[in-house]
Order: structure tokens, then C-alpha cells, then sequence
């Protein structure tokens, strides 16, 4: 049975096997968590991304944690939709970014694998519908994966996520 929790904090401190990474087509670094992981990586990691990007939005590559290590070993990076307020398939193409990269992490074998709030800042998702369809999507998916983080930046991030979870509760 796979757990579903959240955690407020900085993804690239979690001990877990892999990361989820809210990407840009070229998988070579950005601004936001992005920008965090890539730093956190080191330079091999936009390397590792440039040899398979460019990544659709909705699709996942992985990619090894390089300096993350050996906290984490994976990066999955996917690539959300832009918010164009939800006329252009934007929560389809989220929810895909979820089932992919949880499809990812089954590829590797990780057990654990925590999440951002794809979309939700650069892209400009609206935070709470994102953690709906991000609950939706984890919860339909079958997968080895054992525990799932749902990883908040700030207090407010926190609280949409966990009434995600809540209200998604049978
Ligand atoms: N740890 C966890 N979450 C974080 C971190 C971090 N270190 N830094 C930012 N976040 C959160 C943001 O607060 C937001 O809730 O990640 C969520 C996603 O925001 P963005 O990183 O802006 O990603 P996104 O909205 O998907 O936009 C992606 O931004 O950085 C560029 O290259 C990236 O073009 C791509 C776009």
C-alpha cells in the first residue's frame, strides 16, 4: 500500500531515493525548485539533462542525483503545463507529469519519491486545483513505490496540499 504524506521544506534535503524535478523542455536548469536541484546536483546534472531533452510537457525523464547523492539517487524531471486557465488541457497534462514520474520511479526502483507542487509557481497552476489533480492522479496510479512526499515550500503550500489529501479521503 503506498503512503501519500506531506512535508513542508526544501526537496533537495529529503532522504529519499528520488526527486521529482518541475522542469523546462531543456532539462537543463531553471529558476524555482529547478533551480534548486540543479544546484544542489552540481553541473553533471544539466549535462545528463541536455542529452535527453527536450522533454514534452507531461513527460518524465530520469536522470542520476550526481552531488544530491547519497541522500538521493534519481532525478525525474517533468515538465508541467503552463497555466492558460484551464482551457487548454493544462490539468491532463499534470496529471500525466504525475503518472509518468511515478512511472519513472518504478523504472529505477525507488521506494520513496518526493514531489514539488508542479506548476504551481513559475507556471502559474492555481495551487489548489494542481493538489487535486496531483492527489487524484498518485491515487490511481498502481506503483511499487512505497511513500509518496508531497513537498510544500511554505506554510500556505502546506495547507492546500494536506486539504488535498484530506478531501480525497474514502
Ligand atoms: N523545494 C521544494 N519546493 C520548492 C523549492 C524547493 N527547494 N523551490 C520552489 N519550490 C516550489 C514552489 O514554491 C512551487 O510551489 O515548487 C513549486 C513549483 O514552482 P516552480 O519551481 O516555479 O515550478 P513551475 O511552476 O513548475 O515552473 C517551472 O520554472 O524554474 C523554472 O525551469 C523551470 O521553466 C520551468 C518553470
Amino acid at each position: 500500500m503506498t503512503r501519500i504524506e506531506v512535508v513542508q521544506g526544501d526537496i533537495t534535503q529529503l532522504q529519499v531515493d528520488a526527486v521529482v524535478n518541475a522542469a523546462n523542455q531543456s532539462l537543463t536548469g531553471g529558476g524555482g525548485v529547478d533551480g534548486a536541484i540543479h544546484r544542489a546536483a552540481g553541473p553533471r546534472l544539466a549535462a545528463a539533462g541536455r542529452a535527453l531533452a527536450p522533454c514534452p510537457p507531461g513527460e518524465a525523464r530520469t536522470t542520476p542525483a550526481f552531488d544530491l547523492a547519497p541522500r538521493i539517487r534519481h532525478v525525474i524531471h517533468t515538465v508541467g503545463p503552463v497555466w492558460h486557465g484551464g482551457t487548454r488541457g493544462e490539468a491532463a497534462t499534470l496529471a500525466s507529469c504525475y503518472r509518468e514520474s511515478l512511472a519513472a520511479a518504478d523504472a529505477v526502483g525507488a521506494h520513496t519519491v518526493a514531489f514539488p507542487a508542479i506548476s504551481t509557481g513559475i507556471y502559474g497552476y492555481p495551487a489548489h486545483e494542481a493538489a487535486r489533480t496531483a492527489v487524484t492522479a498518485l491515487r490511481s496510479c498502481p506503483t511499487a513505490v512505497e511513500r509518496i512526499l508531497l513537498v510544500a515550500f511554505d506554510e500556505a503550500a502546506r495547507e492546500v496540499l494536506a486539504a488535498a489529501l484530506e478531501a480525497g479521503e474514502d
